[in-house]
């Protein structure tokens, strides 16, 4: 996908300040993000700053792929945690998690090479608390647990159609609560679908860039290569790239990102959130394209084929939520199905000729482009 470089930042001062405080906070624990003064001016014109939430800026956002901040999204609370101002639900949510008396253990991540741990969700929320080690913990699925009382999980991507498809598709989702620690680095790598996180409490500092443009520049992807301790980044080839982002996610903020995208994350302040992955019309043609052309990276230890039918089964989704909501705009825009006439106008326009008539040769693609194009 073509990127143009992102705008200039008109940071102010105190932005400046405090980007180059979050950025020197980040390389304290991931040496390869420490930038010369002249290197954070560069970096400056990658900023990505937050927006105020608007559906019609993030689905056109969602159409072009660029990854998006937004304050004032809804918050995908409920019950106890439902209205309640962001640091009380953050509040909340801790208490919540510390009262927790199941005995099934997650696994927490922390630093390359340190000792596997395996604590109760109440046990690792005390740690957090306590702040003395650090760790990220995966896994902590929220559908169907209790946590379905505190949390909403269709209250964070409402467009999402992956859980309006198959099981199979469904549990592609693999919608979470993210805990982790200051200074918990998530190495390089990039993910199958889109994917949103809502902060609750603390920070953490994403660098993105476009997977290709970045293997052919040096900069390595634990999904596309086999890395020995960190996958290799520097920042003077990130800089360069046309495709190259960076932004902070904070408390109350929702982030929105494409997969094509790989990425790193530096915990900076101790962060409580929830996050997951997802598909929408506004953004169909840009994924499914990625997914038809490049091979969606959940065929890659697919050794029994079980993830062969998901594009189809994903692109059948799109289909039938299409027909569901009529011919034409109008109505319930939830979907984001009165944007997916503008992302198939947009696909068109910037597809590679090779590509787009490949994909019309696909069964996966074609309908919905044919559909897209009939609508007002
Ligand atoms: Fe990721």
């Amino acid at each position: 996908m073509d990127m143009k470089p992102a705008r200039h930042a008109s940071a102010s001062d105190a932005d400046r300040n405090m980007l180059r405080s979050a950025l020197d906070q980040a390389a304290e624990f991931d040496d390869t993000l420490r930038a010369s003064r002249a290197q954070f001016e560069d970096m400056l014109t990658r900023y990505i700053a937050p927006l105020p939430y608007a559906q019609d800026a993030l689905f056109r956002r969602l159409i072009s792929g660029e990854p998006t901040v937004m304050s004032g999204v809804p918050a995908p609370t409920r019950g106890a945690l439902a209205g309640l101002p962001v640091p009380d639900a953050a509040a909340a949510l801790l208490t919540w998690l510390l009262r927790r008396r199941s005995k099934t253990r997650y696994r927490l991540y922390g630093a390359k090479g340190s000792e596997r741990r395996y604590l109760t969700l109440r046990d690792a929320a005390a740690a957090w608390t306590r702040d003395t080690s650090v760790f990220g913990v995966a896994d902590l699925h929220i559908r169907d647990t209790p946590m379905e009382d505190i949390i909403d999980p269709d209250a964070l991507a409402p467009f999402n159609l992956l859980t309006a498809s198959t099981p199979d598709v469904q549990r592609q989702e693999m919608y979470s609560l993210v805990i982790s620690t200051r200074g918990y680095v998530t190495d390089s790598h990039s993910d199958a679908p889109d994917s949103t996180n809502y902060c609750f409490t603390g920070r953490k500092l994403w660098i993105a860039w476009e997977t290709q443009e970045g293997l052919e520049h040096g900069l390595e992807d634990v999904e596309h290569v086999k890395v020995k301790g960190r996958a290799r980044f520097d920042l003077r080839s990130w800089v360069k790239l046309p495709s190259a982002r960076w932004f902070l996610v904070g408390p109350g903020q929702t982030l929105f990102f494409p997969a094509h995208l790989s990425h790193k994350v530096v915990t900076i302040d101790r962060y409580l959130g929830v996050g997951g992955f997802f598909f929408c019309l506004p953004g169909a043609f840009r994924l499914l394209s990625h997914w038809i052309l490049k091979e969606p990276l959940w065929l890659k230890d697919d050794g029994a084929n079980e993830n062969e039918q998901l594009v189809a089964e994903i692109s059948k989704a799109a289909l039938k939520k299409l027909r569901q909501t009529g011919t034409t705009s109008g109505g319930d825009g939830t979907w984001g199905q009165d944007y997916l006439r503008l992302a198939a106008d947009d696909f068109v326009k910037s597809c590679p000729h090779a590509d787009l008539a490949k994909l019309q040769a696909d069964s996966r693609f074609a309908p919905l482009l044919a559909a897209a194009t009939q609508r007002a």
